[in-house]
Formats: structure tokens, sequence, C-alpha cells
């Protein structure tokens, strides 16, 4: 969905700047300003739209930013509540961030909003939120979902504190790295009150309108990554990923896992083309299974080399991953980081893996612990954060996500 004619944009950012800096008289003077363009331009009727102009609605069902096609830019912060936080100050929070959320994703100042002309971009700005297991206890609910609780320890694990748990999510994505850190701004700021951040964590894809859209995207090790996922839309992604079974504030929610995994990028240069593709069992150039020729090949995993062994390994990732009971399916929508590097390395990099599922327990888990078993992709990688958030159901116009809860 766009907002609008890109010059419609422009004197809607007149406009918009004008209510929130200086209502009344700034208001009127901005919507004389805007005819006055329109006319001197001959804009009216326009329909050339910017990446910067598209809205994704923030109201609805479920929640935006987990249904919505990637964006280009993410941002995951955690808060801990201040102890004094009771159920009415929870309900609060929740009605200020997601007024917040509301005006922003709109491509609207936020209340008092200390740089509105940042606001104007909405860049198909998503903010999401979901719930700890200490949100939930503070709120007062007399049931909560069985996973919404650290995940059972792996093997594999290097978790470290600064970079799990939480009790309050704030997930934002966007087209544009601004809109995302105006945004993360303000409900922090509004939020502040209620909690402190516990982490923050920001990742990237490519740039929009770089590829052709539907595209899936690529980790930082090159791999296609995304490629088996349930359909947006879907009666299958529905079955997935929303909530329909637990507790009732939950209906039309889901469950997320963030994990943050580090991925050893001097290690995988060492590491040839063909030991690479091994270990995912898929080309790297267009992302096929090892036995097929495009993307979205079904892999066949009977194929068997000359000398007989199975040409997709049976402890590639992809097999691994892979489960035989359809139950266990995730949708994953994760995003590469990049950060400063400390010590001899020249990298520090990996990927926010983010997957949603309607039950952490029956659909992640037991990915994961074949994963913790054996996976190829193991030698490489190394999950150093973890967190698990129950996401609540969307709210309409007028409303607070939250409100099934406090
Ligand atoms: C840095 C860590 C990871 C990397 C680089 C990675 C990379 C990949 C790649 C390249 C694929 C194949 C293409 C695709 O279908 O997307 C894939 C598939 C998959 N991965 Fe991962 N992955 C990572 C971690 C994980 C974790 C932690 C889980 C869950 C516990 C996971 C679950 C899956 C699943 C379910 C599939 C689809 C398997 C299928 O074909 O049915 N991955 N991953």
């Amino acid at each position: 969905m766009t907002r609008g004619s890109a010059g419609g944009g422009f004197s809607r950012r007149q406009l918009l700047i004008g209510g929130a800096a200086a209502a009344g008289a700034g208001a009127a003077t901005a919507l004389g300003a805007e005819a006055a363009w329109r006319a001197a331009t001959g804009s009216e009727g326009s329909s050339a739209t910017t990446v910067g102009d598209a809205v994704v609605p923030f109201h609805g069902e479920h929640q935006a930013g987990i249904e919505t096609p990637a964006q280009a830019h993410a941002l995951f912060v955690a808060l801990d509540l201040h102890e004094a936080v009771d159920v009415a100050a929870l309900r609060r929070l929740m009605r200020i961030v997601s007024d917040d959320a509301a005006r922003l994703t709109r491509g609207e100042p936020a209340l008092a909003d200390s740089e509105p002309e940042l606001a104007l971009v909405p860049a198909r700005l998503t903010v999401t939120f979901g719930f700890g297991s200490a949100f939930v206890a503070r709120a007062g609910a007399t049931a909560s979902p069985t996973w919404l609780r650290p995940l059972p320890a792996f093997t594999v694990d290097r978790l470290q504190p600064a970079w799990s748990d939480g009790d309050l999510l704030i997930q934002l994505g966007a087209d544009d790295p601004v809109t995302v850190a105006h945004a993360a701004r303000m409900l922090l700021k509004d939020a502040r009150a209620f909690g402190s951040v516990r982490w923050s964590q920001r990742g990237f894809r490519r740039a929009a309108g770089t590829e052709a859209s539907g595209t899936t995207m690529r980790n930082l090790f090159g791999q296609v990554d995304g490629t088996v996922n349930p359909e947006p839309g879907s009666a299958d992604f529905a079955d997935v990923v929303w909530v329909g079974d637990g507790p009732r504030w939950l209906d039309g929610g889901t469950g997320m896992v963030l994990r943050r995994v580090a991925m050893d990028l001097d290690g995988w240069d060492r590491v040839d083309r063909p030991g690479r593709e091994f270990a995912i069992g898929r080309r790297l150039d267009t992302g096929a299974p090892l036995t097929g020729e495009a993307e979205r090949d079904d892999p066949d995993f009977e194929a068997v080399t000359e000398l007989g062994f199975p040409v997709i390994s049976e402890v590639s990732h992809l097999r691994r991953a892979r489960s035989d009971d359809p139950r266990e399916r995730i949708l994953r929508r994760g995003y590469n980081y990049d950060d400063a590097p400390a010590g001899a390395s020249v990298s520090d990099a990996g990927l926010i893996f983010v997957s949603y599922q309607a039950d952490v327990d029956r659909q992640f888990v037991p990915i994961q612990r074949r994963l913790d078993e054996v996976d190829l992709l193991n030698q490489w990688t190394a999950p150093i954060g973890s967190a698990v958030f129950a996401i609540p159901p969307g709210c309409d116009e007028g409303g607070y996500i939250g409100e099934t809860l406090v």
C-alpha cells in the first residue's frame, strides 16, 4: 500500500510538520501552500511513488512485521521492566507506544515528536511488540503459553546474557535506516519511564529496489537463505504462524524466537565452493538443492553419487533442518548483522535468526535439537544470544497492542 504520489508526499510533509510543530495557523498555512504548490507544478493526480512513501497498516487482526515482506532494515530492542511497573503501568505503556507506532507507521510524527521531519518517510515502517514471560506474569495473566520461557540449553550455545532474554520486545522494520532510528528513538523515549534497554540488535538485508521484489535474501556466507518458508497470505502460513488454541489473549498472535548466531567468516573463507555447498546441501549461485536446477526445486534425498553416497549429505543443514513432520515448520525472517570487529578479526558478523511459530516447543525446539545433534554448518556458526517472546494479536484503530492481556 502506498501513501500517494511523491509530489503529494512532499506537500503532505509540509502539512504534517505544520500540524506537529505549530498546530492551527501553521497547518492552515501549509494547506494553502499545498494548493499553491499543486497548481504551480501541475502535480494533481500524479501517481509516482517512492520507496519512502510506502505504508504498511499498523492496525489489523495480526501485528504487522511478520507476514509483511521483510524490509531492508530492522532493529530489535528488548527492554527490562522497572520493578515498580504494575499492570496499570503496563496498560499505560502499551497505550502510549501503540499510539506512537500507529502514527509513525503512517508517516506522521509521534505526539511531541522532537524531530517531526524524520517521521515523514514511512518506508514501510512496521513496529511489532512482543512480551517476555516476566511481562506476562506482571500483567497477572491466569494463562501463559508453556513455551514462553528460555529455550532449553543446546550444546552449540555460547549464549551471552547481554544478548539474551528481555521483558518487552520492540521490533522495527523499514526500508530506510533513518526511519528506523527515528521511530526507535521516539518509542524508547516514551518507554523509558517503564523499562531500560537490555539489548539492541540492528540487522539488514539488501537495500530496497536493488533486487526484484520477492528475491530470497542472502546471508553473509553468500547463501540464499529463506527459500523454504510458508507462503504469506496462505492457509498454510496461518497454520504455521498464528496461535489458535493457546491462551485467549494470544489468539491471532504468535511465538517468536530470536537467536543471535555468530558466523565465522574467516573460517568460512578457508572452505572451497564444493565444501560450502556440501555443508548446506544447496548451490551457492541459485540456491537450488544439489539434486536440482532451480531454487524452489524439491530436494531429492534418495539421489546418490557414483560412489553411492547421498548427493545431499545426511548431515547437511538442509537435511537436518527439514522435518518429516509437517507440523514442525516455522517462518524464518532473519537479518544479517555486521558489527565493529574486535581484536585481530576483521569482522564480527552473523545472522539475527528470527522465527515465528504458533508453538515454540512443538515447532522450533525439535528443529534446533536436530541441528544441535549434528549439522555441518555448526562448524562455522555459534548462537550467542537467545530470546523468546509472545507476540500478541493486532488491534483496531483506537485500541492498543496487548489490550487482550492488560
Ligand atoms: C547462522 C545460522 C544459519 C544459517 C547461515 C542458515 C542458513 C540456511 C540456509 C542457507 C538454508 C537453505 C535455504 C532455505 O531454505 O532457506 C537454511 C534452511 C533452513 N534453516 Fe537455517 N541457517 C541458520 C540457522 C538456523 C537455525 C538456528 C534454524 C532453526 C533452529 C534453522 C532452520 C532452518 C530451516 C527449518 C530451513 C529449511 C529446511 C528445509 O528445507 O525444509 N536455520 N538455513
